[in-house]
C-alpha cells in the first residue's frame, strides 16, 4: 500500500485539456469567427455552446496531452539515507524524544543543543535527541554528516535534497521515524534548530500532555486569519493555483519553531500524510491539513509562552533562569545558548 501512493488524478486532468482547449480555441481559432459577442461574454458556459460543434479545431487544442499527478511526499516512499534507529532504544521509557529540524551545515547549532538538552540536568525525566536531515550534493558535507552520525548517533538523513521547499518532506520523515523507532516517548517536542526549550518549565506546567490524546501544544494560528501569500518574492509564496481562490490559510495550525505533540497523534498525523497531496509550506502541512484529516485533534494554544524574539528569550532566562514562563524560544544562533545561565 505504501508503494502506491501516487495516483493520476484524471479527472482533474480532463479538466484542465477542456479548459486549456477552450482558451486554446478562443484565443487562436474564435476570435475571427462572426462571434463579435465572444469577447464581451467569455463565460465557460457560452465558450462551451460555441465549441461543441466545431470538431475538426477543437479536438486539435484537446489533443494536447495534459495530465496532472497528485504527489505525496517523498519520504512515504523511500528508504533512510542515515538511520540511527537506537536513538530510542535502551531505556523502556522516554520523557520526551525532541525531533529537530537542522540544516546540514549547523554544526555548532547541533553541539549547543546536544549540551543543553542533556538528560542528566533533568533526571529523572530522559530526554533524546535527533536531527533530521536531507541530502546535500557537496560530497565533502556528507562525508562530515556520516562522521558526526558515527559520533553522536543522532542524525537521521532522508532521501530528498535538503532544501528550504524541501522542510515538509523534513517533517513528515520526523513523523514516521518516530512512528517506527520511539513509540516509547511519552510526548514529542518538534523545534528548528536555533530554539531553546525550557524543559524545567515543560515538565511543570505541560506535563499533562503525556495524559492527554490527540493534543498539540503550540503556537496557535487561527483558521482562515492568515493570508496566503500570493506575491512571487513573498517568503511563503504559493503559486495562485494552489488553495486556488483561498485568501487565507483554512485550517488551525501552529508556528512550527516549537510544538509539543502528545505521543498518541504521531502515528496518525504519518498516517494522515498518505492521504494528503505535498504541500511545501512545512507548519501548515504538518499542523494544519494532517490533523485537520484526524478527528478531535486539540490545537492547546501557548501562544504567551513562545518567544520568537531572540533577546526576549535571552533575557528572560538571564533573569529568571528555569523559573522564565517561557516554554520555548528562538536565540540568537550567534550567541552560544550555554550562555543563558540556567544550568
Ligand atoms: C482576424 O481578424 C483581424 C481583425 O478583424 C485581422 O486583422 C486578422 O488578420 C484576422 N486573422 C485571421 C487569422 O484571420
Ligand atoms: C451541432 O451539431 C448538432 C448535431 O450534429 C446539430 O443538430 C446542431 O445544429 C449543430 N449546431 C450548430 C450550432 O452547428
Ligand atoms: C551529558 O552530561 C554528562 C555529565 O556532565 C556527560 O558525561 C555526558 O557526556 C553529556 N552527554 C552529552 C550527550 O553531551
Ligand atoms: C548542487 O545543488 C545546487 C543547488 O542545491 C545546484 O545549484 C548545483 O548545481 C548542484 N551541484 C551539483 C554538482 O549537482
Ligand atoms: C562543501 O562543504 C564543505 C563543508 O561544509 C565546505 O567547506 C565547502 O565549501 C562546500 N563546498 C561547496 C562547493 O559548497
Ligand atoms: C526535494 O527533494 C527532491 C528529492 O531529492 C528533489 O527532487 C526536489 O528537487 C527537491 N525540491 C526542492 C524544491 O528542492
Ligand atoms: C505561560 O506564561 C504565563 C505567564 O506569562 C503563566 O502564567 C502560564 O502558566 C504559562 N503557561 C504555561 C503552560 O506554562
Amino acid at each position: 500500500m505504501l508503494k502506491n501512493v501516487k495516483h493520476k488524478t484524471l479527472m482533474l486532468g480532463v479538466n484542465m485539456v477542456c479548459i486549456t482547449g477552450f482558451l486554446f480555441t478562443l484565443m487562436n481559432t474564435q476570435a475571427n469567427q462572426s462571434y463579435s459577442e465572444t469577447r464581451k461574454d467569455r463565460t465557460l458556459l457560452s465558450l462551451t455552446k460555441r465549441t461543441i460543434n466545431k470538431s475538426k479545431s477543437t479536438q486539435l487544442a484537446y489533443t494536447r496531452n495534459i495530465l496532472m499527478e497528485t504527489s505525496y511526499p517523498i519520504v512515504l516512499t523511500q528508504p533512510y539515507k542515515i538511520n540511527n534507529e537506537g536513538i530510542c532504544r535502551r531505556v523502556p521509557k522516554i520523557t520526551c524524544i525532541v525531533m529537530v529540524h537542522t540544516s546540514l551545515n549547523h554544526f555548532e547549532r547541533r553541539r549547543n543543543i546536544r549540551k543543553t538538552f542533556n538528560s542528566t540536568y533533568y533526571n529523572p525525566n530522559i530526554i533524546r535527541v535527533v536531527f533530521l536531515l536531507g541530502l546535500t550534493n557537496n560530497s565533502t558535507l556528507q562525508t562530515i554528516i556520516e562522521y558526526e552520525s558515527l559520533v553522536h548517533q543522532d542524525i537521521v538523513q532522508g532521501y530528498f535534497m535538503d532544501t528550504y521547499h524541501n522542510l515538509t518532506n523534513k517533517g513528515v520523515m520526523g513523523l514516521k521515524w518516530i512512528t517506527e523507532h520511539c513509540r516509547n516517548a511519552e510526548f514529542v517536542a518538534k523545534i528548528d534548530d536555533d530554539v531553546f526549550i525550557n524543559f524545567y518549565k515543560i515538565f511543570e506546567s505541560l506535563k499533562f500532555i503525556k495524559e492527554v490524546k490527540k493534543y498539540l501544544a503550540c503556537n496557535r494560528l487561527e483558521a482562515d486569519t492568515n493570508p496566503i501569500q500570493r506575491g512571487i518574492n513573498d517568503k511563503w509564496y504559493v503559486h495562485r493555483d494552489v488553495f486556488k481562490g483561498f485568501n487565507f490559510y483554512p485550517y488551525t495550525s501552529c508556528s512550527g519553531l516549537a510544538v509539543f505533540i502528545s505521543i498518541d497523534l504521531v502515528p496518525l498525523l504519518y498516517k494522515a500524510a498518505l492521504i494528503s497531496p505535498f504541500f511545501w509550506v512545512d507548519d501548515f502541512y504538518l499542523f494544519g491539513m494532517l490533523p485537520a484529516k484526524i478527528h478531535g485533534v486539540v490545537h492547546y494554544e501557548i501562544n504567551a509562552n513562545i518567544s520568537f524574539n531572540h533577546r526576549r528569550t535571552f533575557n528572560c532566562f538571564s533573569k529568571y533562569g528555569d523559573k522564565c514562563e517561557l516554554l520555548a524560544g528562538i536565540t540568537d544562533p550567534d550567541i552560544n545558548p550555554t550562555k543563558i545561565r540556567i544550568w
